[in-house]
């Protein structure tokens, strides 16, 4: 019994840490493009970038300073925005750049290579109330300079323990584990891990349901072995 609902326990928490989406945003898939330019992320979602064609970059700007490295904003206040570095891809090989989504606060972003901000080359993740892509690119195009920032930087790997969530994911390991010292922690355990239906969760509710099997199993033997040793008696 305790070492099946250990094991729900680990399998529901396993879940927590998988809940996330990853956003795929193809570079140069036209030609001055991101594809899509306009993508709504949660936190702890990851947005992958992958470079398909010619020289780009992700450089992340003020919504009121297109073309302009974050830093350089009062909004960026000195803070260095993400930054991909520009890249080529070349044969059979096309490079990937994934940012942590850490909060819902827009991230606008540009290529920063020769004039393809002001050409359009542009986009968004999280857009904020009152705000939009095509006044966005409308003021790119007005800009007389395009830079690239100073500090390539966001750069992450998908799932990378380093990014595990700070306070969402500690409430949620924090409110499992007090399920788990009440009566009936395996129905709990279980109940949260079919709550959150995903293919790697669904696996883990049917390794949890053979858990369950392995309990059934276990009081059949002894109900066999207690028969067993009345008939014995009798
Ligand atoms: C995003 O790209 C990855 C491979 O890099 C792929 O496994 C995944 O299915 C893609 N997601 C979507 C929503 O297209
Ligand atoms: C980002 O990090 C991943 C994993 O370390 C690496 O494979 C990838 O090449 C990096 N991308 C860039 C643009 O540096
Ligand atoms: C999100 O937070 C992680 C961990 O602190 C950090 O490595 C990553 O760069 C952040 N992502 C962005 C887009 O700033
Ligand atoms: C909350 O998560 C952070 C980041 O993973 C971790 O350093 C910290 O120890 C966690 N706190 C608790 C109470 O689990």
């Amino acid at each position: 019994m305790k070492l099946a609902y250990i094991l729900a326990l680990g399998l529901s928490l396993g879940t927590f840490t998988m809940a996330y989406q990853v956003h795929n945003i193809s570079v140069g898939k036209g030609a001055l493009d991101y594809s899509p330019n306009s993508v709504i992320a949660s936190v702890g979602d990851y947005v992958q970038f992958t470079f398909l064609t010619g020289t780009h970059a992700v450089a992340q700007a003020s919504y009121d300073l297109p073309c302009t490295p974050y830093s350089d904003s009062t909004e960026g206040a000195g803070n260095n925005g993400i930054y991909s570095g520009l890249i080529s891809p070349y044969a059979n090989y096309s490079p990937k750049y994934t940012i942590r989504i850490n909060s819902t606060d827009p991230i606008w972003f540009y290529c920063p290579e020769a004039y393809h901000c002001q050409s359009g080359m542009v986009g968004v993740i999280n857009p904020g109330k009152g705000q939009s892509l095509s006044d966005f690119t409308i003021l790119a195009a007005q800009q007389s300079s395009n830079r690239a920032p100073a500090v390539v930087s966001g750069n992450t790997t998908i799932g990378a323990t380093s990014d595990v969530p700070t306070s969402p994911s500690n409430t949620s390991v924090t409110s499992v584990t007090s399920v788990a010292s009440t009566s009936t922690p395996v129905a709990s355990a279980a109940s949260s891990i079919e709550t959150s239906a995903t293919s790697s969760s669904a696996a883990a509710a049917s390794s949890s349901v053979s858990a369950g099997n392995v309990n059934v199993a276990g009081s059949a033997l002894l109900i066999t072995a207690l028969a067993a040793g009345l008939h014995l008696l009798a």
